[in-house]
């Protein structure tokens, strides 16, 4: 059967109608459905894409050695993880392409159960089927029984909803899969967006963190994107890093398929994991952004839940999620409906952070104006 026929239908398509509405306000459209960032890419980065603008050449597929050893300090410096060995570091086009691409790559297919978190960002499931493998939505380790998965997604922060998964929780999910031989693959990229003011750790915890798997990399990668805390979505750059033999694996199936992060793309990755500024002074951003939008959300009457970290706010009003896409884009607002990300969340919509300054005092304005 086609790859094609495996696959669920484009979801943003049925915002269409949502957004025409949204458009027609007359102070114009606030724009929260899609976390695509606004702001500009920073400097530092931006010179080093153009330093690099001359390469006639290919570009390694497993990224050059400084390239890798900066991931390496970077997971050292931001991650509490110390340890991480370059060989088992190699950029990608974006992480996009890696969450689709990895059970095929890891050579799972018809047979093989590819789990992933009930209420997720929709590219993990997709990633499974387009290998033929069987999606398997699950929100704890028990719900497998004897049968385990060939491959576990975990998502902290979570993308729709900001959960946060702990230490202590992370450290079961990695002794459960190393006594199965499950390999674990946790999608990170929201890790610099920390809200919460009882923590000490400089981000979220990495699955790579020596609290959570004492330093032993077998079996686990993270998946980290520059995307968000960088503004660099248009460049396509991020990187997985862990375990040096899953890695070696990566490596050689994207040598053969062609799949290479460009040459300028991996010298400004380079600059932008060796600059913690500028992703401070994105934070920033983002933090005031949240806390006009969660204000105005608490003040007419919503509920927001987990929300602790990450660039959405998950709110709900009790009520069926289309509903609220609805109401709130009768005021020209659009967000997304929960059901993007599951069944389980057909009561909430995510609300991105995502937009420039005046646009989100424009929703909170309309938000509380009644
Ligand atoms: C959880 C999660 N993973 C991966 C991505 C993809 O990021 P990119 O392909 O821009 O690196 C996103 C983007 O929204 C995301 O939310």
């Amino acid at each position: 059967m086609p790859v094609d026929r495996h696959l669920p239908d484009f979801p943003w398509d049925t915002l269409a109608q949502a957004k025409a509405v949204a458009n027609s306000h007359p102070d114009g459209i606030v724009d929260l459905s899609v976390g695509t960032p606004v702001d500009p890419t920073p400097q530092v980065v931006r010179d080093a894409l153009i330093a690099a603008a001359d390469a006639p050449g290919y570009p390694q597929v497993w990224g050059t050695p400084d390239l890798r050893e900066a991931i390496s300090a970077w997971f050292a410096r931001r991650r509490n993880a110390p340890g991480v060995d370059p060989d088992g570091v190699i950029p990608t086009i974006g992480s996009k392409e890696l969450v689709a691409w990895l059970p095929t790559i890891l050579g799972l297919g018809p047979g093989d159960a590819v789990s992933f978190p009930e209420i997720a960002y929709p590219t993990y499931d997709v990633g499974a089927r387009i290998a033929g493998a069987t999606p398997v939505p699950a929100q704890s380790t028990v719900q497998f029984g004897p049968r385990a998965p060939k491959l576990l997604w975990l998502n902290t922060p979570g993308n729709p909803h900001g959960q946060v998964l702990p230490i202590d929780h992370l450290a079961k999910v990695v002794r459960w899969a190393r006594e199965r031989g499950v390999i674990v693959a946790s999608d990170e990229c929201y890790a610099e967006l920390d809200w919460r003011d009882d923590v000490d750790d400089l981000t979220t915890p990495s699955i790579l963190d020596e609290r959570v798997c004492g330093g032993d990399h077998t079996g686990l990668l993270s998946v980290y994107s520059m995307s968000k805390q960088s503004n660099m979505a248009g460049y396509r750059a991020a990187f997985v890093a862990g375990d040096p033999a899953l890695v070696k694996r990566l490596v050689d199936f994207r040598k053969h398929a062609g799949m290479m992060a460009p040459w300028p793309v991996q010298r400004a990755l380079l600059a932008a994991v060796q600059d913690d500024e500028h992703v401070a002074i994105q934070k920033e951003r983002y933090r005031s952004r949240r806390n006009t939008l969660l204000g105005a959300l608490r003040e007419s009457g919503w509920r927001t839940d987990h929300s602790e970290a990450g660039l959405y706010l998950w709110a709900t009003k009790g009520q069926p999620c289309r509903t609220t896409v609805d109401e709130l884009a009768g005021k020209g607002i659009l967000v997304a409906p929960g059901d993007f990300y599951g069944a389980a969340a057909s009561a909430h919509v995510r609300v991105a952070l995502t937009a420039p300054d005046e646009r989100i005092e424009q929703a909170a304005a309309r938000l509380t104006a009644d």
